[in-house]
């Protein structure tokens, strides 16, 4: 799918990730822009910005999902493409507080398919949308130091393949983004941690990337290559691979 021409909601879009989308989308001359965001001075810059419709949105509520769906249509028109791209990342283990545990699992999959229950169906009855879910790297691999974001980036990338078996046939396209470093106010002052072991992308090249794979309707984006080869020497030698992330999670300890 190309954007020219195109509706799109962004979810994050004040930030990071979501604000470079927003750009990029713009400069690829989508029709019209709903940027969502939960901080909403940041939101109403990046909206000025680029001419998108600011909609204060916490992604952990259903409420605020479908208004987001609902004030995108009633505005601006039917949405193309919708991407649940709001992110947290905490440090730690299994100790962590459940109420971290819950937010976590609310934005990052919850708000999937909060996005996916009021949007999909109505997709696949216009004969056609594009849902884009920022997922990651660690929802394929780790991330050796939060495990509520590596169990719920798992599950992120659990909900777009079930999304793609169940409504690829309807029309409806699904792409799971699934970067490793990108710096953004998440990974700040993370520069030299396990995370950016294969390097910091900038957010404006991770666009480039997610323009060229949603140009190609492809399911899996990975803007560092690397993911790619280390995924298969996952699936071919699980424990090979878990050894691997153990001298990882050695040699980086609990930093970030
Ligand atoms: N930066 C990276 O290295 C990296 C790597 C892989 C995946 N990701 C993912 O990319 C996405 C974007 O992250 P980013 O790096 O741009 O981080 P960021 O912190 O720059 O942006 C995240 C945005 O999400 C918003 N947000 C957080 N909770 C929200 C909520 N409840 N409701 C609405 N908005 C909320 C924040 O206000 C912020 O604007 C996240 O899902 C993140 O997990 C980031």
């Amino acid at each position: 799918m190309k954007l020219d021409g195109k509706i799109a909601a962004i979810t994050g879009a004040a930030s990071g990730i979501g604000r470079a989308l927003a750009r990029r989308f713009h400069g690829e001359g989508a029709k019209a822009l709903a940027l969502a965001d939960i901080s909403e001075e940041a939101l109403a810059e990046v909206a000025a910005e680029v001419g998108g419709l600011a909609i204060p949105c916490d992604v952990t509520k259903e409420v605020d999902i479908q208004n987001l769906i609902d004030r995108t249509e009633a505005e601006l028109g039917p949405i193309d493409v919708f991407c649940s791209n709001a992110g947290v990342c905490n440090i730690g283990g299994e100790d962590a507080p459940d109420a971290e545990w819950q937010t976590n699992w609310q934005i990052h999959v919850m708000a999937h398919i909060y996005a996916a229950r009021h949007l999909a169906p109505k997709m696949a009855e216009r004969g056609g949308g594009y849902l884009v879910n920022t997922a990651s790297a660690a929802g394929l691999l780790s991330h050796v130091n939060s495990a509520t974001y590596s169990v719920t980036k798992h599950a992120a990338v659990g909900f777009a393949e079930w999304l793609a078996i169940n409504y690829g046939g309807q029309g409806v396209k699904v792409s799971v983004l699934c970067p490793q470093a990108v710096r953004t106010a998440m990974t700040d002052g993370r520069e030299q941690g396990v995370a950016s072991l294969d390097g910091m992308m900038e957010a404006e090249d991770l666009a480039e990337h997610v323009i060229r794979a949603m140009g190609e309707e492809s399911f899996l984006i990975t803007p560092h290559g690397e993911v790619l080869d280390y995924i298969q020497g996952k699936t071919a030698d699980y424990d090979r691979w878990i050894g691997g992330m153990q001298r990882l999670k050695q040699k980086y300890g609990n930093g970030i």
